[in-house]
């Protein structure tokens, strides 16, 4: 559509969905802050969709105006001002029936209504991958808007990277930093479980930074005997403590996911190969064995320069792109520019840690096992 077929903007909304990422603050002030600068208003939605959804819920009524007050010393705070959820799709929308049985129901034409009572002339949705389906739906229902790519797994693909993953890996690679000396006075096998879903990217990066022995990821199924075989091999060498990084998506060869739990309405919860590795090392090995899962510490605290730049150019992308007249499109990362891509060409495709990549082959030329 052109900019002259589209009828000038007064009013955009933010939701903010989706597993939080550090740096969503910063899109936030961004675009509240670009939009005030073309005279629009701006109003967040809060908890993703709910706010929206279920209005009767909040005190507020689920949206709340974004002023110059409400966003200011926000850039530097983990998590979002406007609450987020990875619960309750509303393409998937769990009704419990009086019977017990839930059933899912698609509620996006609440949504496209409830913007359209708020006289809201364009959405700006940040999330991940469930999001990105999200809008598109709501983008071929003839909302216009633009997404922003976020999380801290680093999985989507047509975006060089996501804010959120440089913190993430910032505090994982000194969690390790903190468990060499641990590990190295007690003579231990220390295996630390990252997130990262299907994805290797945080275990991957922080397990070169921070100097692990061994890095399972999804991408490559670990076989335990290699992994005892490396512990082995730096005992022969002196070294009597190994350093285990494990991604919460890494399977064995031949084996499955372990996942906590599966509920109506969101994607499955990862977690628990850290204790699975830890145990089988200690049953063939005999080593003492520790488990530390890092789990939610890598979704908080301070966003680093890196994170709050990027999600600062993707907030202020997304309302310049929405001034020009982009819409169904995602802002992504392709330094040194902000780019617009299709959501359609942006959702539905993980981006996997491609074993050939130099990472992956300075890892080995360290000596780092994968397994
Ligand atoms: O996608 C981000 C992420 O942090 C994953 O790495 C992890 O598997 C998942 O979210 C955990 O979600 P929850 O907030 O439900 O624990």
């Amino acid at each position: 559509m052109s900019t002259s077929q589209l009828s000038p903007i007064r009013k955009v909304a933010i939701s903010t969905g989706g597993g939080d990422a550090p740096g969503l603050n910063a899109v936030i002030r961004a675009a509240t802050l670009s939009a005030h600068k073309r005279g629009w208003e701006v109003y967040g939605v809060l908890d993703g969709f709910h706010g929206i959804l279920s209005p009767e819920e909040y005190p507020d009524g689920g949206f709340v105006p974004l002023t110059r007050k409400r966003v200011r010393g926000i850039t530097h705070l983990g998590g979002t001002i406007l609450g987020t959820s990875n619960r309750n799709n509303p393409l998937k929308y769990p009704i419990t029936r009086p019977d017990g049985t839930v059933e899912e129901v698609d509620r996006s034409d609440e949504i496209v209504r409830g913007f359209r009572l708020h006289h809201i002339d364009a959405l700006i949705t940040v999330g991940g991958d469930g999001s990105l389906a999200i809008a598109s739906v709501l983008a071929k229902k003839g909302l216009r808007l633009i997404s922003v790519p976020k999380t801290i797994d680093n999985d989507l693909d047509k975006t060089d990277v996501t804010f959120g993953f440089d913190t993430a890996v910032g505090f994982a690679t000194e969690a390790l930093d903190r468990l060499h000396s641990t590990a190295a006075s007690h003579g231990r096998v220390m295996v630390v479980e990252v997130m990262g879903r299907y994805a290797g990217w945080i275990a991957l990066h922080s397990g070169v930074a921070g100097s692990a022995d061994v890095i399972l990821i999804p991408e490559r199924p670990y076989d335990i005997h290699k992994v005892v075989e490396k512990i082995r091999e730096r005992e022969e060498s002196g070294s009597k403590f190994t350093i285990v990084m494990v991604a919460e998506g890494a399977t064995p060869k031949g084996g499955g996911i372990s996942v906590v739990e599966h509920e109506a309405g969101r994607a499955e919860r990862l977690g628990g190969v850290g204790e699975k590795v830890a145990a089988e090392i200690h049953a063939i090995s005999g080593k003492e064995t520790r488990v530390v899962v890092l789990g939610h510490l890598l979704r908080g605290g301070s966003p680093t320069s890196f994170d709050r730049l990027t999600a600062l150019r993707f907030g202020a992308a997304a309302i310049r792109g929405l001034e020009e007249g982009q819409a169904g499109v995602m802002v992504a990362l392709d330094p040194p520019h902000v780019k617009y891509v299709p959501i359609e060409e942006a959702m539905g495709k993980m981006k996997m840690v491609p074993m050939e990549s130099d990472i992956v082959l300075t890892a080995q030329d360290l000596g780092i096992s994968f397994g």
